[in-house]
């Protein structure tokens, strides 16, 4: 019996319990044991929740617990969840996690505490949702040097701009949408700023080229300064705005990132991810391009990758996966060629 820990029980976390009880029977046939919850970490108790008996306060219980070998992290942001995220690798517990904003700014230190305590941090469910995209990246196309990784990452926004094409509605109307149906992050700032975006395309630019920049030193645009107009006359013109994520290998060996909204002609297949979805392309040097897409975001896709994650922890409990990637914060940002028609306002 394998016994984890959630810590946050919110839209993810909650999600990640009702899979686990769901699916049950197809998790252990997978791991060939049983995954048991044993506790939820969360300020709020909802009273009459199935899992009331679960709850506790004090993350010392989880710490202290040899029981627990794996802490699902669904907390979000890098206050509470990078200490408990820490002191969990630090007791040798593998840590599976949703929050791209953690693996964004602490990622290679908490990937380099797994190391040496021979745990594991893993992370699929950060980027992309429930799209299985890091693992591909990092065993199934490990053969090629990866020349570009770019696409749709957020799925308010592309929800968003999608909504005001097919709908022709405005912004303020669409995102309430995506709120409604638990895309939004708590603070959509993250979203429409283009934030989300950046540090989901630093985190798969690490798996790609092996170095974790900061997502605040990239260039980054949202989509809030994109009109129902722009969006209108993308359409006329053949093409749709989307809020593309991309990062390359430059010749000079710097790798160049960026964030911002652009016009994506029909001929593209990126032109045709809508809604909430997200489609990511990767190009190796040996395979070509790669198409990735599926639901970016979402209580149970994302706990789909989350669950995937926990089984994969769990059968390697005496070996570490081979995820590192190196502090690249200081690293200087290159500037990447010109690709497609960005909006300019
Ligand atoms: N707010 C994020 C999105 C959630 O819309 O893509 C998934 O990371």
């Amino acid at each position: 019996m394998v016994y984890i820990a959630i810590i946050g029980f919110g839209n993810i976390g909650s999600g990640v319990a009702e899979l686990l009880s769901a699916n049950s029977a197809k998790v252990a046939d997978a791991l060939g044991d049983t995954v048991e919850l044993k506790y939820i970490l969360d300020i709020n108790v909802p009273v009459g929740s199935p899992y009331e008996k679960y709850f506790i306060k004090d993350f010392s219980v989880i710490e202290n617990d040899p029981e627990v070998r794996i802490v699902v992290e669904t907390i979000g942001g890098a206050g509470a969840a990078y200490e408990f995220t820490r002191r969990s690798l630090l007791k040798g517990k593998s840590v599976v996690t949703s929050n791209k904003e953690l693996v964004a700014t602490h990622g290679a230190e908490l990937v380099s505490i797994a190391r040496d305590t021979n745990s594991n941090y893993l992370f699929e469910a950060s980027v992309g949702g429930g799209i299985p995209v890091l693992r591909p990246l990092a065993q199934c196309l490990q053969a090629n040097e990866i020349e570009e990784v770019y696409g749709i990452l957020n799925g308010t926004t592309n929800y968003i701009l999608t909504k005001m094409r097919s709908d022709g509605i405005r912004f303020e109307e669409a995102l309430k949408q995506a709120q409604e149906k638990g895309y939004a992050e708590p603070n959509p700032e993250s979203d429409i700023s283009g934030k989300d975006t950046a540090r989901k395309i630093c985190i798969l630019a690490a798996m790609a080229f092996g170095r974790l920049l900061d997502p605040d030193k990239i260039p980054v645009k949202g989509i809030q300064s994109v009109t129902l107009d722009e969006v209108l006359e993308a359409e006329k013109q053949g093409g749709s705005v989307k809020l593309i994520g991309r990062a390359a290998k430059l010749p000079d060996g710097q790798i160049g990132i960026s964030v911002e909204p652009v016009t994506v002609s029909r001929d593209n297949l990126l032109s045709d991810v809508n809604d909430v979805f997200n489609g990511i392309v990767v190009r190796g040097n040996a395979v070509g391009e790669v198409l990735f897409y599926g639901r970016g975001a979402g209580k149970l896709p994302t706990a789909s990758a989350v669950i995937a994650d926990v089984i994969d922890a769990a059968k390697h409990f005496h070996a570490r996966k081979r995820i590192y990637f190196e502090d690249g914060r200081n690293d200087a940002v290159g500037e990447l060629p010109v690709w497609g028609n960005t909006i300019n306002s």
